[in-house]
């Protein structure tokens, strides 16, 4: 309805686009993707170089800051993340009112959003030092949040952090350490466990890092705004897909089950979808997949359990859906989380822990995102607009006669 030659004001038109598949919602210079050729960049490097040289707390420094650190930076900003790993003793409490069965993305989505009661020196997005000390304490503590979800679940003791570890190896400690028993770090696993963390690190915008700058653009406390990122992630088409990946599994069962859950797969009325298969952007590969692929026969290898019934299972069912027309035709290859919940598992990280160690990966992504987005002196309030469906104006009936 619009007319030819009119000049229009924005305020005027607007584009209607379901699922923002062709709307960038905002300019930003951390993360690139090539869906078409299967390209993923962290501030330039492509994320197979960082994965090979780097530690996830170099990509983190990476993505917060624009440049990998130089010796002296590194050290500085991990002295800075090992001494924020404790949380505050009123926050642990936090956990006693979960009921013993809450999943842990709850308990994460309830715990991140609670430091906002905590933390309120943040809520100055302005200071340049305001917004690196939520990053900092952000990325720190994600990891000890996490593994006292884990530990709830358990009912055992919380374990506290041990600075002297490095970040992986600390969080697998703060899981797995009894007060009895430590838990002797594999260095295969926690290398393997800082692989899975650097490439989930950041994906531009993605659902949840989108949901933490929409919250952020209203200017409120940043752990809020993450929170609100934790609740994003949590759902099966986005990070609960690794957990979703291990459910289709295990109700697989065996290969001879394949063909006809494929079938399910196809029949478009079933509302069954090929778990860890497809994405929004990568109609090629995920660059993500193939590096995961790897660590994943190398901790399987390394466990002796290279004859894993599920990691078989996935390589079938990986096999037949590259070679098959309905799965071609629409580009649906392989993502991240087609062999992340394998590694998760084989290391003994329970399915319902699988989301929140995407979360702890992604936090940096979110922190970075948010940091950027508040400190652009252009930044305004995100605010959707619509095409209304529904009634025309009208009048409200005296209740007698509705
Ligand atoms: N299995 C079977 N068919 C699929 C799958 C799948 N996993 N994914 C997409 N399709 C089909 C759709 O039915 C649709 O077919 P049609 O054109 O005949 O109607 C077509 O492929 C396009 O699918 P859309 O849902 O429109 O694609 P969209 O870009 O909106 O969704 C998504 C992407 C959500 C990732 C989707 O591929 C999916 O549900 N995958 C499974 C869940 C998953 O693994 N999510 C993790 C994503 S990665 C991440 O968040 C870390």
């Amino acid at each position: 309805g619009l007319d030819v030659g009119k000049v229009y004001d924005k305020q005027e038109v607007f584009t209607y686009d379901p699922g923002f598949t062709s709307t960038c919602s905002t300019k930003s210079a951390i993360t690139y993707i090539d869906g078409d050729n299967g390209i993923l960049l962290y501030r330039g490097y492509p994320v197979s170089e960082l994965a090979e040289h780097c530690t996830f707390i170099e990509v983190a420094y990476l993505i917060l800051n624009g440049e990998l650190p130089n010796a002296e930076q590194l050290a500085k900003f991990d002295s800075s993340i090992r001494k924020h790993t404790m949380i505050n003793e009123g926050l642990k409490s936090f956990f006693n009112g979960f009921h013993y069965d809450a999943h842990p993305m709850a308990m994460l989505t309830g715990i991140v959003g609670s430091m906002s009661a905590f933390y309120h020196d943040t809520t100055n997005n302005k200071d340049p030092r305001h917004r690196e000390i939520f990053a900092h304490r952000m990325i720190a503590k994600i990891p000890t949040i996490a593994a006292a979800a884990y530990k709830k679940y358990y009912g055992q003791p919380f374990m506290y952090p041990q600075n002297h570890m490095d970040y992986s190896s600390n969080l697998l400690h703060m899981m797995f350490a009894v007060p009895a028993e430590p838990y002797k770090i594999d260095p295969v696993i926690a290398k393997a466990l800082d692989v899975l963390f650097i490439l989930h690190a950041d994906h531009e915008q993605n659902a949840s890092t989108s949901t933490v700058r929409m919250a952020g653009s209203t200017g409120t406390n940043p752990y809020a705004a993450v929170a609100s990122g934790i609740a994003a992630l949590w759902g099966p088409a986005h990070g609960g897909a690794n957990e979703a990946v291990l459910h289709m599994l295990e109700s697989i069962g065996t290969k001879d089950n394949v063909a006809s859950f494929m079938a399910k797969v196809k029949d478009k009325n079933s509302g069954v979808r090929l778990m860890g298969f497809g994405h929004r952007v990568y109609k090629n590969f995920d660059p993500r997949a193939t590096i995961i692929r790897e660590q994943c026969h190398k901790v399987l290898k390394h466990l002796g359990k290279e004859n894993d019934p599920q990691l078989e299972l996935a390589m079938e069912l990986e096999r037949i859906a590259l070679s098959d027309d309905y799965f071609k035709d629409r580009k649906l290859y392989p993502n991240v989380d087609f062999y992340s919940g394998i590694i998760y598992k084989a290391i003994g990280i329970p399915v319902n822990m699988f989301t929140p160690m995407f979360a702890v990966a992604r936090t940096v992504g979110w922190v970075a995102h948010w940091a950027e987005m508040v400190s652009d002196p252009t930044m305004r309030i995100a605010r959707p607009r619509q095409v209304y469906t529904g009634a025309p104006d009208r009048k409200v009936q005296p209740i007698a006669s509705r």
